[in-house]
């Protein structure tokens, strides 16, 4: 595996002041050093994805509409997919799960990691995405970083440094990413 090979890093917030760029960036970045592939960060907020425009279900693969159809080969492209996604109230946001439900076969045994950050490491929204990826049966690594805001950034909207923030979570990320490259080879 090498450089053709290709990691979605998806950003599961489209909120308006949100630190998830900055998280994913800093994942892509882990990823980057510890491997040859392309990492690429994906803002759902530049994927227009209706919750209301496939007449059917995304199961048959039969979608009407372009944008359905765009993401549908964007996420066919991919070797792999990284969630980067903030827990809200104990689930994952909206949008996430949105953009997960426009596809179905598209996700199939698609080596998956699942990246989530919060006041405790949002792993309570982390066990919501696991029993929806196996829906989809996505392939999900063991490992499943759970990075603690500091309530400064949640509270006061205070800025995030991940090199500082997240310095206990690095081990984490880099085993996720071992354990992405154990699936990919
Ligand atoms: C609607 C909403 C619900 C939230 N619920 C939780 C929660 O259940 N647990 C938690 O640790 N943080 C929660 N938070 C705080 C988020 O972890 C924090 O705001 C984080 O920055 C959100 O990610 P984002 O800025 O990328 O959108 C919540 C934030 C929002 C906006």
């Amino acid at each position: 595996m090498d450089r053709n090979t290709s990691v979605l890093v998806i950003m599961g917030s489209v909120r308006a002041g949100r630190v998830c760029p900055t998280v994913a960036e800093w994942i892509a970045q882990l990823g980057r050093a510890r491997t040859d592939f392309r990492y690429e960060v994906i803002d759902l907020a530049d994927w227009a994805l209706p919750m209301d425009d496939e007449p059917a279900i995304p199961a048959t693969g039969r979608y009407a509409q372009a944008h359905t159809r765009a993401w549908s080969d964007k996420i066919s492209s991919a070797d792999a997919v990284i969630f980067v996604t903030p827990q809200y109230n104990w689930g994952y946001p909206a949008a996430l799960k949105n953009a997960i439900d426009h596809l179905y076969r598209e996700w199939r045994d698609k080596p998956a990691v699942i990246v989530t950050y919060g006041g405790h490491g949002g792993t309570k929204c982390s066990e919501q995405l696991r029993q929806v990826a196996g829906a989809v049966k996505l392939r999900l690594v063991p490992t499943a970083p759970a990075l603690v805001l500091p309530e400064a950034v949640i509270r006061e909207g205070a800025a995030l440094d991940p090199n500082r923030d997240f310095s206990q979570h690095v081990a984490s990320v880099q085993g996720a990413i071992a354990d992405l490259v154990d699936l990919l080879t």
